[in-house]
């Protein structure tokens, strides 16, 4: 069997495209606005920019360090770090390939809107054609044995065009997909916040988001919930940095790089929240309907609201429609083949399975998967899903890593590869935002949702994650047990 071959950025553009396009998603264009207005709207930038520049660009740093120094995958890295440390990292991706499961199937859902709003064939009641003729979704886990085919057939074309990506070499896959999707998601954005900037009524949205609410600051959960989306939004601890960062070339930028990421992610998350408020503030004007019933998070907003503004926008309906569900789907799946890259990456390392056989064996296994949420009961499954991985798993991931890079391994190494190989430099500050600040913000983060994930759970939801809690823990371990096929795997000096 021969060595894999390592994998290499052509470009930084493409590498940067490519970060930017993995940050980019769904969680910016649905779950940004929402948080930003339930928190104090204005004011709220101010936890925002601090906990991006304290402990989201920290984070990434960490991430990019790790992986540029090393160049090889998690799982040999943590093995690298200490042996026993190996199940760590399959843990870590195991919860990453999950949250795909269901991201793909939340992108599934968009690429169906993308036809029905050409036609605007969800008529006058949105919302109930969502649930009852899109999703088909069962009040009980008993919908389980249903299928619904055309949220089966919308997840398979996602899994397929993710397979079709990654397949491919890195930069004629992922980095050309970044460097063709980014540029027309920007676009499109652009296009729909100034058209929404035109709406009657758009003020009333806008105004919003940039009036202050001082009071919001003395409150610890508007804090933890900057925090909150500062996680999601740069997909932390999700080991997508560090792959991506593991293939860049000697010399490059990483400072450098990880401001100008963590820049044009919160850049267009603020800048795309305009649109969505300004088209919120023409609804409310329209209908009557008080603006703060028209921000919901998530399905809600993107399948339910929106739809409703388009009924009411006359023939410009045709045009934003169309191409709102489109940006979501370009962000979701520059963000979904972000998600598997490092899931592949670890896989092929260790059981040296040549690129192309380990994403179809990862892209059947996801597709397998996530039919559970393409039955009746899909939708519910998924909201477990989400509150038990985001909430619970993935901070306890997160906690883990900066436990494992800011104490067990030898911390001062990464600082100089950081300042070896950037103009920014980074030193005390930035330690001590890994091995104490960042600990205690998460833990805080991760009490908050185990809290809130438990004490609204009914006994089903309960029951599936429990099951999630064993797999996590049974799969991990098998991983690290089952004997590495690349004989340079336990030696990764090589
Ligand atoms: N950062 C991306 C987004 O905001 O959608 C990707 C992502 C983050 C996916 C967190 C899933 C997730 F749980």
């Amino acid at each position: 069997m021969t060595e894999t071959k390592k994998s290499e950025w052509n470009s930084n553009i493409t590498f940067v495209m490519a970060m930017i396009g993995s940050a980019v998603g769904l969680g910016n264009i649905w779950r940004f606005p929402n948080v930003l207005y339930s928190n104090g709207g204005g004011s709220f930038m101010i936890p925002y920019i601090i906990s991006l520049f304290l402990l989201g660009i920290s984070f990434v740093l960490v991430e990019y360090a790790v992986g540029f120094k090393f160049k090889k995958s998690l799982a040999q890295i943590l093995y690298f770090i200490k042996e026993k440390l190996e199940p760590v990292a399959w843990f870590v991706l195991l919860i990453v390939f999950l949250i795909t499961t269901y991201y793909v199937c939340v992108v599934g859902w968009d690429l169906i809107y993308v036809v029905l709003s050409l036609t605007k064939a969800w008529g006058s009641n949105p919302d109930v054609y969502f649930s009852s003729n899109v999703l088909q979704a069962t009040d009980t886990i008993a919908g389980i044995t249903t299928i619904v085919p055309t949220v089966l057939a919308s997840i398979f074309v996602i899994w397929f065009l993710l397979w079709f990506i990654l397949k491919r070499d890195l930069n004629e896959g992922i980095g050309n997909v970044s460097k063709i999707l980014l540029p027309i998601l920007c676009a499109i954005v652009v296009i729909i916040v100034a058209f929404s900037l035109t709406l009657p009524g758009a003020s009333i949205g806008y105004t919003q988001i940039f009036t202050p609410d001082w009071s919001a600051l003395t409150n610890l959960n508007v804090w933890l919930a900057a925090f909150g989306q500062i996680v999601f939004s740069l997909s932390l601890g999700m080991a997508i940095a560090l792959t991506y960062a593991s293939y860049l070339p000697s010399g490059s930028k990483l400072v450098d790089n990880a401001v100008v990421v963590a820049f044009s992610n919160s850049g267009f998350e603020i800048f795309n929240s305009i649109g969505i408020f300004s088209i919120l503030g023409f609804m409310a004007m329209s209908t009557g309907i008080p603006f703060n019933k028209l921000v919901t998070e998530g399905t809600g907003l993107a399948f339910v609201v929106f739809p409703q503004v388009f009924n009411i926008m006359g023939p410009w309906a045709s045009l934003i429609g169309p191409l709102f569900f489109l940006c979501i789907l370009f962000a979701g799946l520059t963000s979904a083949m972000a998600l598997l890259e490092g899931v592949c990456y670890s896989v092929s390392e260790k059981f040296l399975i040549e690129r192309k056989k380990t994403a179809t064996i990862v892209c059947i296994i996801g597709f397998l998967i996530s039919t559970i949420f393409a039955t009746g009961a899909g939708s519910l499954i998924l909201g477990v899903f989400d509150a038990f991985l985001n909430n619970f798993a993935l901070l306890f991931a997160i906690l883990i890593e900066c436990i494992i890079f800011g104490w067990i391994y030898k911390f001062d190494e990464l600082i100089k590869t950081l300042n070896d190989n950037s103009r920014i430099k980074v030193g005390k500050t930035w330690k001590a935002v890994i091995k104490y600040i960042l600990p205690i913000c998460i833990l805080g983060l991760w009490i908050q949702g185990v809290y809130s994930t438990i004490t609204t759970a009914d006994s089903s939801s309960l029951t599936i994650m429990a099951i999630l809690s064993v797999i996590l823990i049974v799969v991990p371990i098998v991983f690290a047990k089952l004997p590495a096929r690349n004989k340079n795997f336990f030696n990764p000096e090589n």
